[in-house]
């Protein structure tokens, strides 16, 4: 029986060059199916997390006297102190994605193809199609003034602090 199955050729290794490249080619095709299956199992998470640099303290509310006006280059955002509270402007331009540059009229001039926005970041002119974003601001349980830049608050929303 031993002696039968050892002079089987389901057993015997491969012979020529064409048997070794069809086990290899099996083989290959094999390990690309599983390494797919694996994969498909992986998609549904994330290896990036979005928001977790979407979020940055900004300071201590008190560090921002009444009419404070700060640009935060890392966020690309003003931050403006009033009366009424604390908002923030991102100066993304909504064309394109450039960087709006803040005038001295406090006004708003993208450099790539000329939208021009109002200083509560309404669009004055250009293909913009739309205003500069009012970013989504909050105070963190330690004190600390947060803007969330991938959170769009209401043009006109003002944080309390
Ligand atoms: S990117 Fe600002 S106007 Fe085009």
């Amino acid at each position: 029986m031993d002696n039968q199955l050892q002079t089987s050729e389901r057993f015997k290794p491969p012979k020529t060059r064409r048997d070794f490249l069809g086990l290899l080619a099996a083989w290959s095709a094999i390990a690309a199916f599983v390494m797919a299956i694996l994969g498909a199992f992986r998609l549904p998470m994330p290896s990036v997390f979005p928001e977790s640099d979407s979020r940055a303290k900004l300071g201590k509310p008190k560090q921002f006297t009444v009419g404070a006006q700060t640009y935060f280059a890392k966020q690309r955002l003003w931050l403006y102190r009033d009366e009424a509270g604390f908002h923030a402007l991102s100066s993304v331009c909504t064309h394109l994605g450039c960087i709006a540059e803040r005038l001295d009229d406090g006004q708003f001039s993208c450099p790539c193809h000329g939208s021009k926005f109002d200083e509560a970041g309404r669009v004055k002119g250009g293909p913009a199609p739309k205003g500069l974003i009012w970013v989504e601001l909050s105070v963190s349980p330690e004190g600390w003034l947060v803007a969330d830049t991938l959170k769009e608050v209401t043009p006109g929303t003002k944080l309390l602090a």
